[in-house]
């Protein structure tokens, strides 16, 4: 049996596209649902596209209950990914999938991270504080934001004259090309499915 994704994405879902483009024929391996807490979200289209099962939910239903664990643990999902998924993940999840939730974020953590730090916020503190360099990490998820064991990361150089656009532009380039490899490689580690 192929070894299941399952995805968490708020917004546009730029990174979800490029993983349900990279397991579309993929021998090994699947995106098996996609799951958002924004009924709006352009996310919900692209796995359209892909014909690839989506599923809306609500504070209550992911705080207060147990029916994202149960419906993941039914389709028997083995990795889940966070790709642009900016709310934090109850005990419930993380007790039911140890190790196996992961997540990407535009920054090269430890720096940058932390409540609030998404997105542009990101790429803003990096311009005010005039780093020389930037990047992205993916790591384990943990009760904290961005604080779980770092599985890969990978930098770019800040070239005079970047502003937020360009930042935001050589952020997503790396992790268009990092985040499907990195589950890809985390998948063949792992030995059997939950
Ligand atoms: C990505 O850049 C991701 O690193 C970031 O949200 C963006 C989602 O973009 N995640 C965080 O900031 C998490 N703290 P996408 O919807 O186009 O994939």
């Amino acid at each position: 049996m192929k070894k299941r994704i399952a995805i968490f994405a708020s917004g546009s879902g730029s990174n979800a596209q490029k993983i349900m483009e990279h397991f579309k024929k993929h021998p090994e391996a699947e995106v098996c649902i996609v799951l958002t807490n924004n009924p709006e979200a352009y996310v919900l289209q692209r796995a359209d596209n892909f014909e690839i099962p989506t599923h809306v939910f609500d504070k209550q239903e992911f705080y207060n209950t147990n029916g994202l664990v149960d419906l993941l643990k039914n389709l028997q999902v083995d990795i889940i990914v966070l790709a642009g998924f900016l709310w934090l993940i109850p005990q419930n999840l993380l007790k039911a999938f140890p190790n196996k939730i992961i997540n990407i974020h535009p920054a090269l953590l430890p720096k940058y991270g932390g409540k609030g730090m998404y997105g542009d916020f990101v790429h803003q503190a990096v311009l005010t504080n005039r780093d020389a360099e930037s990047g992205i990490t993916i790591h384990f998820v943990n009760e904290n934001f961005d604080e779980g064991e770092i599985i890969h990361q990978a930098r770019f150089k800040i070239e005079k004259g970047d502003d937020l656009e360009m930042l935001k532009f050589k952020g997503q380039q790396l992790e268009h090309h990092h985040f499907p490899r990195i589950i890809e490689h985390l998948l063949k580690k792992m030995k059997s499915s939950i």
